[in-house]
């Protein structure tokens, strides 16, 4: 066997390597195709709360001011009850503004609210005009494909959506 001890510092100094690549690895492929990466709530309170009828859309695809509007409203929630104790709103509209798309996740979201005014706060990231721009080509007959159903249900054509990535795939 190779008792070499100069071999020693080789394996935790390949472990390092191999980290690094990773990490690398993520981050250009956040780049790639130009900020098409929104980091995944890491709050596990919003991700229970926020994401059993669909998935928990990260903070940084709406506004703060849409997150609070939103918030503001739970028992009116696209038709369904969604309202919570007030400690629990308390804690997830802080999660959801703090890294909003104009706030803490700002270097994400990129150009998402392009041609959306300062007075607008629309509670739909399906209604911002960035987002239907870069829809536009999908006709009516892919929308309504049984695994799509609704333009909300993101991981039907972004398959890494639930992991931030929402490339063209
Ligand atoms: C009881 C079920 C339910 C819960 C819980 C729920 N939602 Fe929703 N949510 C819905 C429905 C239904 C829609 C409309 C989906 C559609 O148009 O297909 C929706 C839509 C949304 C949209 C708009 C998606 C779009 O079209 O761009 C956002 C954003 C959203 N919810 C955020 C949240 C947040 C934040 C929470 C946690 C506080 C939450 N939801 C909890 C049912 C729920
Ligand atoms: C029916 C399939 C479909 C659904 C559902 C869908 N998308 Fe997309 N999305 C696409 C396609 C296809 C493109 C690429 C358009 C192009 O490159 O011309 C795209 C592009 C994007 C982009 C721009 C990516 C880039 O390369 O710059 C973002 C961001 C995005 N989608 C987010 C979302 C979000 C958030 C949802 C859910 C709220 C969603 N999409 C739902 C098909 C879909």
């Amino acid at each position: 066997m190779n008792s070499n001890p100069n071999t020693f510092p080789l394996r935790p100094l390949l472990v390092g390597i191999a980290a690094i690549a990773l990490t690398t690895l993520v981050f250009d492929r956040a780049r790639a195709g130009g900020g098409n990466f929104y980091p995944p709530v890491s709050d596990p309170v919003v991700v229970e709360e926020c994401g059993g009828c669909h998935m928990a859309f990260p903070a940084a695809l709406l506004p703060a001011r849409s997150w609070q509007a939103m918030m503001a409203d739970l028992g009116n929630h696209f038709g369904e009850d969604a309202s919570l104790d007030a400690d629990t709103n308390a804690r997830i509209t802080r999660y959801l503004t703090d890294n909003a798309g104009d706030r803490g996740g700002q270097r994400y979201a990129g150009k998402l609210f392009r041609g959306l005014s300062a007075s607008q706060a629309p509670l739909r990231i399906t209604e911002l005009p960035k987002w239907v721009k870069e829809h536009r080509e999908l006709t009516p007959r892919e929308w309504a494909a049984p695994e799509v159903k609704t333009k909300a249900n993101c991981v039907a054509c972004h398959r890494d959506a639930e992991r931030g990535f929402f490339e063209d795939d």
